[in-house]
């Protein structure tokens, strides 16, 4: 038998494969296992519709780490990707946190490798460093501040304005915090691939069908896309937006998986997801990190405690400094 074989029959052996259980009511046992093991489910707004509407809480990366920091459950499911993940888990080191799809990463944070951004910060060594929360825990640790898109201005100006500063790892939001606060903070070269894929030609002719409605934009998105757009702001801000207008129409550059939220919140409102480069079937864009987890990725890790989240104790001490920092200046 080859290796990959061996491996896979021995995994399903141990029962966490599950690979024939087409019979499972996955929301029902789902609900069961949380109850029986007094776990948590912490789900971000991209993900699939079925886990959203299961999920304890669904918010923005502020708000997940938010309700992370203050659980009392003894499991968090993490239904995000794995910076969320391992957010959730330098604040509780005594917990368990497990994460359905340890492969459900971020093209941002991997646009920032630890050991050329420590090169990068030496190079600047009066520099106070802020990164976005999507990083992974070594760039953390090497940080002053983390932020997220709805305090990411917050934090920035907590900072006096004559300390220079760098700002990592996304280019987009970094030069947008630039023109909002007056700095000219350092920027890391990082991108998200979802937020950079919108096709302004496509938007222009989405326009002329629908010249009644407003782009709203998630900050990570290019910056002549947040040139046209009516309102910039976190998935969370971008539901208020809609929540709160008075206008009828909306063009939303942002993950689809907002999509769900925004229209059960909205159904009177007419919502178009802005349109992608490359999307000739959905028209729309989609995070493969985030679609990564399912019902049955979800059960399974419930069920079998796999695979759990594990940051380096001595990590973690460093990693949390910035992490409390951002979390204090939400309050
Ligand atoms: P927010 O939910 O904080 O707006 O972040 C969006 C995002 O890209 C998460 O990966
Ligand atoms: Fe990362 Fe972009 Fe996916 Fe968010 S949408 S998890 S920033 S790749």
């Amino acid at each position: 038998m080859k290796t990959l074989e061996i491996a896979k029959s021995s995994l399903e052996k141990k029962g966490y494969l599950d690979i024939e259980t087409p019979d499972i009511d996955y929301v029902k046992e789902i609900q069961k296992l949380k109850k029986e093991k007094n776990a948590v489910l912490l789900a971000h707004y991209y993900q699939i519709d079925e886990i959203q509407e299961i999920a304890d809480f669904v918010g923005d990366s502020l708000a997940l780490a938010q309700k992370a920091a203050k659980t009392d459950a003894d499991m968090i499911v993490f239904a995000g990707v794995h910076f969320m993940a391992e957010t959730a888990k330098i604040l509780n080191p005594t917990k368990k946190v497990v994460l359905p799809d340890l492969l459900a990463g971020c093209s941002l944070a991997d646009s920032c490798p630890p050991d050329r951004f420590s090169e990068f910060k030496k190079q600047h060594p009066d520099h106070l460093v802020v990164t976005y929360i999507n990083c992974s825990a070594e760039i953390k640790a090497l940080s002053d501040y983390v932020c997220t898109s709805s305090n990411a201005r917050k934090i920035i100006d907590s900072i006096p304005q004559d300390q220079p500063v760098i700002f990592a790892p996304d280019r987009n939001l970094g030069a947008y915090l630039n023109k909002e606060t007056g700095r000219n903070m350092l920027l890391w070269d990082g991108a998200c691939i979802v937020h950079e894929a919108f096709s302004m030609e496509k938007l222009l002719n989405l326009f002329k069908e629908h010249p009644d409605a407003e782009l709203i934009a998630h900050p990570e998105s290019e910056a002549h896309m947040l040139k046209v757009a009516k309102y910039i702001g976190s998935t969370a801000g971008l539901l208020n937006y809609v929540k709160n207008s008075d206008k009828k129409k909306f063009i939303v550059a942002t993950e689809a998986g907002i999509l769900f939220q925004m229209m059960q919140e909205n159904p009177e409102k007419h919502i178009i997801p802005a349109p992608a480069e490359e999307d000739n079937t959905c028209a729309c864009s989609e995070c493969a990190f985030m679609k990564m987890n399912t019902l049955k990725k979800l059960y399974l890790c419930l069920k079998h405690e796999l695979p759990s989240i594990e940051v380096d104790a001595e990590l973690a001490k460093k990693a949390i400094i910035p992490i409390n920092r951002m979390l204090e200046l939400s309050k």
